[in-house]
């Protein structure tokens, strides 16, 4: 028991330093991706949910881009470390929807870093042509200064 004791201390405290030093990653503030789109979370609910605006920089369609409403929640507590989160951004300007699933991550030089991946589904006219209505693709988000 008496040998055992240092063992458990040391054990203790490199647990509890690495707890310590986990950086937290908040969703909350503005991003720009590898597009060039960006968008702001606003806060993030008690219960994980949020709101936000999506403006994108580029679109499968010809019309003219503007600012859409995103939805979405996060693991909590908030800031949790490293959440996963979800959001669906509805586009004002077309009939497409775009749901994004992703992470929130601290890199190695301490900066926030949010990697997704989403689906896009395009209006389609009829049933056969459904084949063609579904992107996928994959998105890293900075935060803007
Ligand atoms: C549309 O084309 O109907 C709406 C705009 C879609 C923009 C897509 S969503 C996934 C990808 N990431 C972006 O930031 N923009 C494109």
């Amino acid at each position: 028991m008496v040998q055992a004791t240092p063992f458990l201390l040391v054990l203790f405290l490199a647990l509890g330093a690495h707890g310590l030093s986990t950086e937290k990653c908040n969703l909350t503030g503005t991003w720009v991706n590898d597009l060039n789109s960006n968008m702001t979370i606003f806060n993030v609910s008690e219960k994980g949910d949020f709101t936000g605006i999506y403006h994108t920089a580029v679109s499968a369609t010809p019309k003219k881009i503007e600012e859409s409403p995103l939805l979405g929640p996060q693991h909590l507590p908030n800031p949790l470390s490293q959440p996963t989160f979800g959001f669906t951004v509805h586009w004002s300007f077309s009939d497409s929807i775009t749901v994004f699933t992703g992470q929130c991550f601290v890199d190695e030089d301490g900066k926030e870093v949010l990697k997704t991946m989403w689906l896009l589904r395009s209006r389609v006219e009829n049933i056969k042509s459904d084949w063609k209505a579904t992107r996928v693709g994959y998105n890293e988000f900075q935060r803007l200064k």
